[in-house]
């Protein structure tokens, strides 16, 4: 039995009994003042049933569609927000941080609906709006717009919190021929390859060994691994980060072969 926890992804999850019990028995346990203790805060249930949050990332998938990207509509939002919370639970953090990397990774795209430019910028401040309006305090607002901020590489993003790590490391690690739009193959640009070549895609979390993995399979004869490294090296770099932010190093496993 290996001490490495796994979440498998992306879509609908089977339930890793196995996984899912060792982790919420840590969260459960983990340090928790008395303040953090009585802390309740609204849940990711409360974000995803608001109605202008579902009208803005279905509204920012159809615009990054219409430019020509990948998906990253509500799939993409719950992948990421499953993967940001089950790194923190597997690593042992309270039960209401890992709340709000579920509901930071949830929200970490909705800038897209004004532009794709600088989206994690405006997302945090879109975030600021609804957050205040449902009722969550100042010190988790801060910490949500700070990860939705931070999440992008080519816009200077960089691990600023526990939970901006976890959002970093769940977007960046979703890649899946499901997110491809483009019907046609034979018109894929490279980044439609390369999420088209991958077909599985899956982090591990050893909180033992402190190290944060990422297997992906990938088709390689859709997509040689030289175009998955021309667009996603960068994107490892930031996972490396995201990882050294939560005292944990990052491996990736390509095709059973470790990379980095
Ligand atoms: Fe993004
Ligand atoms: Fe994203």
């Amino acid at each position: 039995m290996t001490e490495a926890a796994s979440a498998p992804r992306p879509g609908p999850r089977p339930q890793d009994a196995a996984d899912s019990r060792a982790k919420v028995h840590r969260a459960e346990t983990k340090t928790k003042t008395p303040v953090e203790a009585k802390r309740q805060g609204p849940t990711l249930d409360r974000i995803r049933a608001d109605e202008r949050v579902r009208t803005f990332i279905r509204s920012a998938n159809q615009q990054t569609g219409a430019i020509g990207y990948t998906e990253h509509g509500e799939r993409h939002a719950n992948t990421c927000a499953d993967v940001a919370r089950f790194i923190l639970r597997s690593l042992g953090h309270e039960a209401r941080r890992c709340e709000l990397a579920a509901i930071a990774a949830y929200l970490h795209d909705i800038g897209n609906v004004v532009t794709r430019e600088k989206h994690g910028q405006t997302g945090a401040l879109i975030a600021l709006g609804i957050l205040q309006d449902l009722g969550f305090d100042h010190e988790e607002i801060a910490t949500v717009m700070g990860a939705v901020a931070n999440h992008e590489e080519d816009e200077g993003g960089t691990p600023v919190s526990a939970v901006s790590a976890a959002v970093i490391l769940a977007d960046k690690s979703d890649v899946h021929r499901s997110r491809v739009r483009n019907p046609k193959s034979t018109a894929f640009d490279i980044h439609d390859r390369v999420n088209y070549a991958a077909t599985s895609a899956e982090i591990k979390v050893s909180r033992k060994e402190k190290q944060i993995a990422l297997y992906l399979t990938i088709d390689t004869e859709v997509a040689p691994l030289m175009e998955y490294f021309e667009i996603f090296l960068s994107r490892m770099i930031l996972c490396r980060r995201a990882a050294e932010f939560l005292h944990c190093t990052f491996a990736l496993v390509i095709n059973d072969t470790r990379l980095l």
